[in-house]
């Protein structure tokens, strides 16, 4: 227990994604148990079950102890006779006393190491993950406000001026309706790597307002079909109301991951996709899916940040970084 603690603690601090106090001084967090074993009733109280009883008071009382380390499990007899420790684990006798009574209990003083070891929290990396999910309600909150408060200003370039730094054709944006091209979050642009054939199946991964989406609807034509795939609600919602506003029946927005694509095997000719990418923390699965998705000879078309040099460890841990 204290070592499946230490070990989230980490895995939650190294990615530090948020900055305020609690979260700044996770490091800093340390268990304590305290158990008693005992009778208890439960009443209904405002609509809330509440324990109540002498032995719930007992446990209370025993929050505040005499036992002066940082972490510790700390037993009353009937919790250890009920609950029982291994005799290995050396179990230290003592007691408490307050004005209930005196009680005897059993101190159980952890030892454990948990080493800060990146490459296994990486590897650990999943839809379940802690961490993942942690960057990604971050990333959720940076894009919901790209897509609602498109105006705000950003660390990063968007709207119109984000595709005419990318040498977006200007017959391209034309037809596109101003709520998508506001909210355009593109680092480059993946049709410089090609056109796209008429009748192409295509994915966009991390397709935001749904910019590019409609942009290769409009190379693929009605014979073909796009995927785009987005976690953010609210990109999702102004990408379905501009394919709904322009009629693009073969644009279809799926909310999902791009870490776990909800497409199926070999169905598409061409994965586009723009400044999704360096927001995964782990890539290789992305790029795993990518493939996965993509047919035998399919084209792999990303525009994105790249990196010339390894990130050092601090800037990995710095959340403005990850979503900026
Ligand atoms: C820089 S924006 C680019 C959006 C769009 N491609 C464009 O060019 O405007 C990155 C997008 O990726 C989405 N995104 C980030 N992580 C994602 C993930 N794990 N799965 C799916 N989408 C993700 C974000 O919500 C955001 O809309």
């Amino acid at each position: 227990m204290f070592t499946a603690f230490g070990r989230s603690l980490i895995e939650i601090g190294s990615y530090s994604m948020c900055r305020c106090q609690a979260c700044s001084n996770i490091f800093e967090l340390k268990l304590k148990v305290v158990a008693h074993s005992g009778e208890g009733l439960l009443n209904e109280v405002g609509g809330f079950s509440i324990l109540s009883g002498i032995d719930t008071i007992t446990v209370h009382r025993l929050l505040k102890n005499s036992v002066t380390l940082d972490e510790y499990v700390l037993m009353t007899e009937a919790a250890q006779r009920d609950l029982p420790f291994p005799a290995q684990a050396g179990m230290v006798e003592g007691s408490e006393t307050y004005a209930i009574g005196t009680f005897k209990t059993f101190l159980y003083r952890p030892e454990y190491s948990t080493e800060f070891d990146e490459a296994a929290i990486r590897e650990s990396f999943s839809d379940s993950n802690v961490a993942v999910k942690i960057l990604r309600d971050e990333i959720q909150n940076e894009y919901t406000d790209v897509a609602c408060d498109p105006s705000k200003g950003f660390h990063f370039n968007t709207g119109r001026r984000a595709s005419e730094i990318n040498e977006y054709a200007p017959e391209w944006i034309d037809f596109i309706p101003s709520e998508v091209l506001e909210s355009f979050a593109g680092m480059g642009n993946p049709f410089s790597l090609g056109s796209l054939q008429p009748g192409e199946h295509v994915v966009d991964v991390g397709s935001g307002a749904g910019l590019d989406s409609l942009i290769a609807a409009q190379m693929v034509g009605v014979d073909g079909n796009v995927i785009g795939v987005e976690m953010t609600a609210a990109m999702i919602e102004k990408a379905r109301a501009a394919v709904d506003t322009m009629g693009s029946g073969q644009v279809e927005c799926r909310e999902g991951f791009m870490e776990s694509l909800p497409v199926p095997n070999d169905w598409a000719d061409v994965v586009i996709s723009n400044g999704c990418l360096n927001l995964a923390p782990d890539k290789s699965l992305v790029l795993g899916e990518m493939f996965r998705v993509l047919r035998p000879g399919g084209r792999l078309q990303i525009a994105d940040v790249t990196a010339l040099k390894p990130v050092p460890s601090e800037a990995k841990q710095d959340i403005d970084l990850w979503t900026h």
